[in-house]
Parts: C-alpha cells; structure tokens; sequence
C-alpha cells in the first residue's frame, strides 16, 4: 500500500502531492502541525491534539479552514485508504500560498497537507536499555507552547545528540530551568513521584504528557508539575521522555552521567504499560 497524502481537498499518493515553493511553510515556516498515531487503527486522543492544533492556529492568527469541522471524517478516510495496521498521521498547516512578502494580505487561504504513513516502529530493545541523552542551551523562540515548524533549533539540537551517540536533547535555559526534549518532554522520578517541567513558554503541552498526569494517579502515581532544575533531573533515580510516536522512552544517561542506577527503573515500567 502506497503513502497517501491529502492535499487541499483532495487525496493522492505521497509522491504525487506537490506544494509550491512560494507556499509560506517553505519560505517562513509560516505554520503549524500535528502528529497523531492510531492504537488498534483508531485515532489515539485525536480531540486533544486538535484542539492544541486550533491554539497553534490561534496563536499564529491562522484561520481554520472552511473543511475543518469535516476533519475526523477525511482522517477517517486517510486511515482506510492507507489500510495500515497502525498509522502516523501528519497534519501541517502554512499561511498559504502567495508570493514573498513579509506580511500577510487578506483574506488568505491556508495550505493543509495531511499524510498517512506507517507508524514508526519503536525498537523494543532501545526501550528495554533505554537511551542516553545531552543537555543543550535553550536557544529555541519563547514561544514554544504552540506546534509551529519553526524547527531549526530542535533539529540542530537533535542532531548534536546523535553525534554524540545519544538519543535526544534536552533544551535547558541560562539559569538551569530544563524545557523538554527536542521532540518530547521531559519526566523524571524521585522517591516514587513522577515530576515535569510545568507550562510556559518553552515547552510545548504534550498530549502525551497530559495524558500520563491525567492517568497517573489511577496506577497509584503522584505527579507534579512544576519549574524543574538541571541538578534535580541529574540527580533523579529515573528519567524518561514522552511523545505521540514514542509513547515514554528511558534516559538512563545525561550528559555522560548515568541516571540511577543506569537501568531504565520501575516507574518509568509503570508509566509505559499506559501504553500497552
Ligand atoms: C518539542 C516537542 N515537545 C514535546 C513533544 C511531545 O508532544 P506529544 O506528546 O503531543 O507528541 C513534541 C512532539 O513532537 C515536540 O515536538
């Protein structure tokens, strides 16, 4: 079965859906996306990511289009048409097409392209030895909340992790504060209670992050969200990394350092099988 993308109204195969270079993504990165994966071949917390969807919308003063009520349904059909046991649907939304110019005429017509591919498979031995991990300098916007593609800084930072034979990034500021991940934020465990960077500016509301707070306590788990510091993390017993694609992966190496004991740990375990 062939990638299939839906492009302005209208499916085709992947290779076969084009954008034009004056499309503000491709100039700008003017826009936004989303990431949701089937579970059992049906869209896992599809509400939630389209309603940050509409905050990224909102806080980049991109209308909706016309279709979007119609979503659930066209995704529905994306997914039938791909017919894959488990999908990775990729949603992006740019300010249009138009030619370059910095500021925006009205009325303007977004661009939407959707992709339904194969959900990536997570290697279960990368799981089972967890991964390692560098810190690096925050140098990203402050305004991280929103899903938009300006993505240069995530993927230089990602990277220099992988140069370095770690797995991910995390972003941390001047005065220690740490962020998230380059593609995933960020928990870490202490005497049983699970801790995460709160909200702001500089880190985006992971669905999946939302998603263990809101099931946490019901697998007897206490978290708390709050303003988290390098030393803290470092000095953590475990510490892993949650995404749509990933569900939670271990870090069980910072900055050379081993965390705890250097094995992905119970809690970490118990979080997973969330997902399961
Ligand atoms: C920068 C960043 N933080 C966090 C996440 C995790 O968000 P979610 O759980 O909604 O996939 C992602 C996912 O792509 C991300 O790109």
């Amino acid at each position: 079965m062939p990638d299939i993308a839906w492009l302005n109204g209208e499916f085709t195969s992947l290779a076969a859906a084009k954008v034009s270079i004056n499309d503000r993504g491709y100039v700008f990165a003017d826009g936004i996306y989303e990431v949701i994966c089937t579970r059992e071949g049906r869209p896992f917390l599809m509400e939630a990511h389209l309603r940050r969807f509409e905050n990224s919308a909102a806080g980049l003063n991109l209308p909706l289009p016309d279709n979007y009520r119609d979503w659930p349904d066209i995704i529905a059909a994306g997914l039938e048409k791909a017919g894959y046991p488990e999908t990775m649907i990729y949603i992006q939304m740019t300010r249009g097409v138009m030619p370059r110019r910095h500021d925006v005429p009205h009325p303007l017509t977004p661009q939407v392209v959707m992709t339904f591919r194969p959900k990536p498979r997570v290697d279960p031995a990368a799981l089972a030895s967890g991964q390692a991990a560098i810190t690096v300098e925050e140098i990203r916007w402050s305004h991280c909340f929103l899903k938009t593609i300006a993505l240069l800084p995530n993927v230089l930072m990602k990277q220099q992790a992988r140069d370095q034979g770690c797995y991910e990034a995390i972003f941390v500021a001047d005065d220690g504060e740490v962020h998230e991940g380059t593609a995933a934020n960020v928990f870490f465990v202490r005497d049983g209670i699970l801790y995460t960077p709160e909200l702001g500016n500089y880190l985006l509301p992971g669905i999946t992050r939302q998603y263990i707070i809101d099931q946490a306590p019901a697998i007897g788990l206490q978290v708390v969200s709050k303003r988290c510091l390098l030393p803290e993390m470092l000095a953590a017993d475990e510490v892993f990394v949650t995404s749509t694609t990933v569900d939670a992966m271990p870090i069980v190496k910072i900055d050379n350092q081993p965390i705890g004991d250097g094995k992905p740990g119970p809690v970490t375990r118990k979080v997973a099988a969330l997902f399961q």
